[in-house]
This record gives structure tokens, sequence and C-alpha cells, in this order.
């Protein structure tokens, strides 16, 4: 059994000595540690935020069909909107590994359909590998997958793609049978070349279980302290969905509340007439002064091209 707290002597990188999170710098931190901080973003804002904070995975989730588009649901989110999210957000990411997930009806309906939603979303989409739920009846799929060089990250447990089936967005693995399905999931995904599984929305034990019965790094959401990593989705730690509090979600921040606030501020401000203020206004230039410069900087693509990383 692992230790239930591992302590390491450095969990925080310095900037000066960070580098970029590969797959096999991910399985290593099985046997490691520290444990992997993974957050989704979905656009270049955040995402730039979030890899100056040190997160060493980023997943363009499908959770945008719910928090970005406003969806009960994931089921209508389409590879192309995955694709074009994961397209802005790899432009803001220096260090974190960069994940997609594969909406639903991408990769389940044939082997070589989940080969070319892959490809497809490691082409157009920017992404450094990929991320499909279900375990041993996507064995096959993975296994396809993984053999054209696509990096794929399990899901297992509570699967929100299956939410019909399960009746609701419920905590699975509660009985024996259940738990023995989801252990021979994560098991499968393993032996098919998955690198990393998603642990979701089971008991504490069962994440322990399934964290002890895989080689590869298993990263919880609602699944206890065990596994070895865990990720949240940026706007529900961040404070930003004010009306839902997820027992399973530690909100770091009250953001939601800043929107709100500054946002009554600006709408003061502007009513009053006291913003813009001159500091924000720009002058009149003499007859042959071109254009003052606004302060608008593009953003750069920071992300590295192709090539061989060093180490
Ligand atoms: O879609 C998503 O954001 C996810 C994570 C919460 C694991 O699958």
């Amino acid at each position: 059994m692992r230790p239930i707290v591992t302590v390491h002597k450095e969990l925080r990188v310095p900037p000066s000595s960070r580098k970029k999170i590969t797959v096999p710098a991910l399985r290593a931190r099985k046997s490691s540690g520290p444990r992997i901080a993974a957050v989704t973003a979905y656009d270049i804002t955040m995402a730039r935020l979030v890899d100056e904070a040190g997160v060493d995975i980023i997943l363009v989730g499908d959770s945008l069909g719910m928090v970005v588009q406003g969806l009960p649901n994931t089921l209508p989110v389409t590879t192309e909107e995955i694709c074009y999210h994961g397209r802005a957000v790899a432009r803001g990411v220096q260090f974190a590994h960069l994940v997609g997930d594969m909406p639903f009806m991408s990769y389940q309906v044939s082997v070589e359909q989940a080969v070319a939603s892959a490809g497809r979303m490691m082409k157009d989409g920017a992404f450094e590998a990929v991320k499909l739920e279900g375990g041993v009846d996507w064995a096959e799929h993975v296994r396809a997958i993984v053999r054209c060089g696509i990096p794929v990250m399990g899901h297992v447990g509570l699967t929100p793609q299956s939410v019909h089936a399960m009746g609701g967005f419920r905590v699975q693995g509660k009985g024996e049978d259940s738990a023995a399905r989801i252990v021979a999931d994560a098991r499968a995904l393993e032996e098919a070349g998955a690198y990393s599984i998603v642990v979701e929305g089971v008991p504490a034990d069962l994440a322990r279980r399934i964290t002890d019965a895989v080689s590869v790094p298993t990263i919880g959401i609602g699944a206890g302290v065990e596994c070895d990593g865990q990720v949240l989705v940026c706007y529900d730690y961040l404070g930003m969905v004010r009306d839902l509090r997820p027992k399973f979600v530690k909100r770091f921040a009250e953001l939601g509340d800043a929107v709100v606030s500054a946002t009554r501020a600006y709408v003061d401000e502007v009513r009053a007439g006291t913003f813009p203020g001159p500091e924000h206004s720009f002058g009149m230039a003499g007859p042959k002064a071109v254009g003052e410069p606004t302060g608008t900087a593009p953003i750069d693509p920071v992300r590295s091209s192709y090539g061989p990383a060093d180490g």
C-alpha cells in the first residue's frame, strides 16, 4: 500500500528550472512524486495564468459544454469545438502537458473512428495527448490510438458521457461488484497502453485500490487524496460557478464574487462619468505625429515548435 502522505523536499519548482512536462516525466511521477496537479482551461488567458502557477497538466475537457456553453451535460460537444479551444489554450502554454478530451461518439463507433478522431485532435487541436472515457469496452480503441504514437489518458468511475446510463452524475463503485468492474477498467486501460488514468467520482478507498492496481499515475476528481494526482475544473476551484458547491470541490478563491464587485464598480464609474479618467485617455498629436501606441501588445505565441527536447 502507498504511504498516505509522501513528503517531497521541493514541491514547487522555481520558474528558472521549470521544464516542459512530458508523458515520460508524468509516468515517472507515480514512483518519484510529487503528486500531479491538473486543471482544465478553455482559453489562452486562463491557460497563461495556470501555466505560470505551475500546473503539470492542462485539460481542455468536454466539461466546456457545461461551464462555457451552458449545456446540461457534455454530450453535444464536438471534436471541432474541443480543437478550437485546444488551439487557443496551446498559445498560452509553455510548460504544462496539454490534453484534449475526446467528445461523446467521436471514438465509440469503431477503432478506425477512434484513431481518426484522435489524429484530428493532435493535428487541429495542438494537443499532446487525448483523453477518453471508459475501460474494458474501449481497450482496443486505446491500443490502436497508442500504436499511432498518440498518448492516451483513460477515465474511469463516474464517466460523464454516460450520464443517462448512470441515472445522473452519481458516485460509482460503492458496491463490490461495480468497484471490481472499475478496477478491471483501469487495468484494461493500462494494459492497452494508457499513460495515466483519471479516476472520477468513486469512494476514496476504491481510488486507493485502483492506484495500487496500476503502474501508471491515477488522477483523481471526487476520488479522495490517494490518487497520484488531482484534477479540477478551473471555474470550480476559482469559485466562479457560485450557485454550485459540489462536495469534491474546494474553492481556492472566490473569483465569482470578485468579478461581480469589480463589474459593479465599472458600471458605477461609467454612469458617474469618472471612467475613463485622463490617465486612460489619449491626447491630440501634432500634424506629423504617427499614432500613439495604445499599450495593447499582441500576445506572443510562446509555445515552442517541434524538435527534440533536452533531458
Ligand atoms: O471534462 C472534464 O473537464 C473532465 C475532467 C473534470 C476530468 O473530464
